[in-house]
């Protein structure tokens, strides 16, 4: 089958769908990959390391999207919709909570699977790509706290005294969380750690964290905490205000902040209030991962963030960037191409024909839009 790579037009988007590693496995499948011209170069990889793999290129888009299968990482906008012929098979982050967008992809005849939605089981984890970017987030997210922090993250014990390490509270211990407890940890920073969910105190602790306790005192707040196929639920105002309480007590003694917590679908929770920021030293750093996604799209965990945009509020520095693994550009599509792989693997037969199985749940979960209907499960 022809195999199509746009260039990605999302402001900011660095990445690619495909990388000559995945383009040569695709062409040693029998299939041709046909990659639009500078489709890899923000991400480090060349048109010629394309080509060395086997792949065309495409002097323009029109090319790249006129093929039976189009690999993208974000969504294809109107313009580029039309460059795809009905039936086209599109593989993409395509935001399963963006009903427009999907309707806009069902309006183009497409066949279309957000990898984003694909269940977290044991047989979708090579394929998760929330969990391979979320993971490339919370490490970039600490790599800009420490560069944007004017001290040390370490304990040094210098001739000309000694310096204190960093604290670091996380927000939200999930993929990106666990990434970013680990690497502050790498840095020497004293770690404590916030989440809804109490399964995750001995994955903190085993990363050499401190998890904040807060307990759970009603049927209601423990059943809450258990959340959903592994995320988190809407915790009720009870909990979330004795949570608030210790958090406020850490927040006001960290140097610095990252929070991810988020709750699939809705509002991100607010967890840092502007009070607590003005209990921060001046020169403490936030990098709220849930920027963007906070209440009607304002703020994140944070409502002083700013989706994609580094502000100083009360002496803090407040990071909103919004696309984190965008800025770890090349190995971000080193991991989100093998997740677009090993998903092909399920909805192209060995003989290299199509065959979308709906009897499978993770191709039924992904499957957005096909025949000219909105599919979302
Ligand atoms: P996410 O990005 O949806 O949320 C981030 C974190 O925020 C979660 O840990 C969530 O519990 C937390 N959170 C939500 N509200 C909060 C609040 N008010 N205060 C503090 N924290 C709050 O989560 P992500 O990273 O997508 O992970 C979701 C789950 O999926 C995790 O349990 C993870 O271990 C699991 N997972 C399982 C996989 C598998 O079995 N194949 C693969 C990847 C993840």
């Amino acid at each position: 089958m022809l195999i199509g790579v746009p260039v990605e037009t999302v402001p900011g988007e660095a990445r690619v769908a495909v990388t000559p590693e995945t383009a040569k496995k695709l062409v040693a499948q029998g299939h041709v990959v046909r990659v639009q011209s500078g489709a890899g170069v923000a991400a480090s990889v060349t048109d010629a390391a394309y080509q060395a793999a086997g792949a065309e290129i495409s002097a323009d888009a029109a090319g790249a999207f006129a093929a039976d299968i189009v690999l993208k990482v974000r969504s294809p906008d109107e313009r580029e919709c039309a460059l795809m012929k009905p039936g086209t098979v599109l593989i993409g982050m395509l935001n399963p909570f963006d009903a427009a967008g999907l309707q806009r992809l069902a309006t183009a005849g497409l066949t279309a699977f957000a990898l984003e939605a694909a269940p977290r089981t044991t047989r979708a984890q090579s394929m998760d790509v929330l969990s391979s970017q979320a993971n490339i987030a919370g490490y970039k997210a600490v790599m800009i706290a420490a560069d944007k922090y004017q001290r040390f993250f370490p304990m040094l014990m210098t001739a000309a005294g000694t310096v204190k390490a960093a604290r670091v509270v996380i927000l939200g211990v999930g993929v990106a969380g666990l990434q970013a407890i680990a690497t502050a940890k790498r840095l020497g920073a004293v770690i404590e750690a916030s989440d809804v969910r109490p399964s995750v105190k001995e994955q903190i602790e085993s990363l050499g964290g401190k998890f904040i306790e807060v307990s759970y005192d009603t049927d209601e707040e423990k059943e809450a905490a258990v959340g959903v196929g592994g995320y988190a639920k809407p915790m009720p105002p009870s909990w979330l205000a004795r949570q608030q309480v210790e958090v406020a007590k850490r927040v006001a003694l960290a140097d610095i902040v990252i929070s991810t917590a988020l709750i699939p679908g809705r509002a991100a929770p607010t967890l840092i209030t502007e009070d607590m920021v003005k209990s921060m030293k001046p020169g403490s750093v936030i990098v709220d991962i849930a920027a963007g996604k906070g209440p009607d799209g304002i703020g994140g965990n944070c409502p002083l963030s700013e989706a994609d945009r580094t502000v100083v509020k009360h002496g803090v520095t407040i990071v909103g960037e919004t696309n984190l693994a965008a800025l770890v550009a090349a190995d971000a599509s080193s991991l989100y191409a093998r997740n677009v792989l090993d998903f092909l693997k399920l909805i192209v037969a060995k003989e290299g024909t199509l065959k979308i199985d709906l009897e499978d749940d993770i191709v039924a979960a992904c499957r957005m839009a096909q025949d000219g209907q909105v599919t979302r499960k």
